[in-house]
Order: structure tokens, then C-alpha cells, then sequence
């Protein structure tokens, strides 16, 4: 008997994307994350990380090529339906209503659930981030750079999503808060959490993932685990900024 081995978590086939109809910034990608994996896409600036995220989110449109969640085509799904679907994004910026309380920031995006599980829900992310739950009604505006992203991640498992997209997270954080953004990423993908990481910080991403891809020129050049693609000095001077070998600095 042969079994039949489970469909990716994420999928990209030939994956074509960009702003405007003639300007394809993502051209072409082929890109699979099995489920329980914690991959992270490194590259450039203005290689196309966002980009690709947001079309596989639904939020920059696609010119051709597939994506798939579970199997599932969500090629053309509205946003609403790739939540629906298990699919949560946390994008760069603007991930959090600033003016609104740490509640009702919570409470909008259990809105999407039906109404008798969303306190339920609240309680149970509520449970995972105890400083947050600590001050409900404090608002978000108000919140430090490492709290308003545990806020963005927090916000984005209420619907209990199979796959968790993160884009940069770690932008404009300390190292130390750093660590603890990305403990609590390790923590939420063992619990079973498929989790693609959009990263600048390759280091500290590389730490935690299982497996990198690297985006140029918005096609995927390498791939490999994070420990291999960490010690191979090419990739890392050629596609992640470091410094040649021997005039490594401290930054
Ligand atoms: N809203 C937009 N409208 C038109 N073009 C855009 C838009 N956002 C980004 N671009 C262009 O798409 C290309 C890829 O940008 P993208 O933001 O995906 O790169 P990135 O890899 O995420 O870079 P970074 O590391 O700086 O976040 C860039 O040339 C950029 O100018
Ligand atoms: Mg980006």
C-alpha cells in the first residue's frame, strides 16, 4: 500500500504578481512550505519579499501561476476567504489600529468568526500574551515596538490560522526584543503553526527557521535549511549584505 503524502501547507506555482498589469516585480516563483515548517524568505531590498507575500495574502494582484493553501487554489480568493481558509498575513507596516485599544484590536479581528466563538477566541490569544492581556484597554498607539508586533501576531491567530505569513517583524526592534519576538514565532510553529518569515534580519531569522529560500530580482535564487544557507559565505555576500570573510563588524 502506498500512502499519499500530504499537499504542501503554501504553495506558489510559476507565481507571476506586481502592482500594475505590465510591471511584474514577482516574476515567477515556485515556492513550497510543508506543513509544521518555519521558513524564512531572505533578500535584497526591493527584491520582492513584500510583493510576494502580499499576492499569496491577496493583496497585490496576480498576473498568472497558482497559489495553493493545503492543496486548495486561492489563486483568486478574496482576502476574507483565504483567512477563512487558514491563511493569516501580518504585513510591514500598519498592522495594528493605533488609536484603538489592545481589546477592540482583538475584538475586529475575532469579527470574522462567528460571534459565540470570538470571546472564547480573544481569551485563548489572551492566554498566549499575558502583557497584552494585562492592559486590555491600554491603547495600541501607546504600546512599545516589540509589544504592538506580539499585538499584530496576537491579532492574526485569533482565527487559528494553519499558515502565519510575517513580514519583517523584527523592523525598528532592539536585538534583545528581537529574541523575544522571534522565541515567541519558534513557540507559536511548534505548537503545530505553519509560519513563512519575511526577513532583513538574517541572523537571528536564520536561528529559528528550519529552511531559507532567497528572493533577487523577484526570483527565488537559493533555497536550502537555514543552518547550510547560515555558513555558506557566497550566499551571504552576495545575496544578505555581510561583509566579506575576515572584515566581519559588529552592527
Ligand atoms: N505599492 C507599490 N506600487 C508600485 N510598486 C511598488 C509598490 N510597493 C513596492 N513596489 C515596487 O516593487 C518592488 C519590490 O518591492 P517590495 O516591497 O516587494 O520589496 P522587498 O523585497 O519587500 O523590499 P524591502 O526589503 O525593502 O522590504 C520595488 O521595485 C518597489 O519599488
Ligand atoms: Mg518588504
Amino acid at each position: 500500500m502506498s500512502t499519499v503524502a500530504p499537499p504542501p501547507a503554501l504553495a506558489t506555482q510559476a507565481l507571476v504578481a506586481g502592482y500594475e498589469r505590465d510591471l511584474p516585480i514577482v516574476r515567477g516563483v515556485d515556492f513550497q512550505v510543508a506543513a509544521g515548517e518555519l521558513v524564512v524568505i531572505l533578500g535584497p531590498n526591493g527584491a520582492g519579499k513584500s510583493t510576494l507575500v502580499k499576492a499569496i495574502a491577496g493583496l497585490v494582484p496576480i498576473h498568472s501561476g497558482h497559489a495553493f493553501l493545503a492543496g486548495a487554489d486561492i489563486t483568486r480568493s478574496p482576502v476574507q476567504e483565504k483567512v477563512r481558509h487558514g491563511l493569516a498575513f501580518v504585513p510591514q507596516t500598519e498592522n495594528i489600529f493605533a488609536t484603538l485599544s489592545i481589546q477592540e484590536n482583538l475584538q475586529l479581528a475575532a469579527d470574522i468568526l462567528p460571534r459565540r466563538v470570538q470571546a472564547e477566541r480573544i481569551a485563548e490569544v489572551c492566554d498566549l500574551f499575558p502583557d497584552l492581556a494585562a492592559r486590555r484597554s491600554a491603547r495600541a498607539g501607546n504600546l512599545s515596538g516589540g509589544q504592538r508586533q506580539m499585538l499584530a501576531v496576537a491579532r492574526a491567530l485569533i482565527v487559528k490560522p494553519s499558515v502565519l505569513i510575517l513580514d519583517e517583524p523584527s523592523a525598528g526592534l532592539s536585538p534583545k526584543i528581537v529574541g523575544e519576538v522571534f522565541a515567541r514565532l519558534k513557540d507559536i510553529n511548534a505548537a503545530g503553526i505553519t509560519i513563512v518569515l519575511v526577513e532583513q534580519n538574517v541572523k537571528a531569522a536564520l536561528a529559528i527557521a528550519h529552511r531559507a529560500v532567497i528572493l533577487v530580482e523577484g526570483e527565488l535564487r537559493h533555497e536550502g535549511p537555514a543552518a547550510t544557507l547560515a555558513e555558506d559565505p557566497i550566499v551571504a555576500q552576495l545575496y544578505l549584505g555581510a561583509a566579506p570573510a575576515g572584515q566581519e563588524e559588529g552592527r
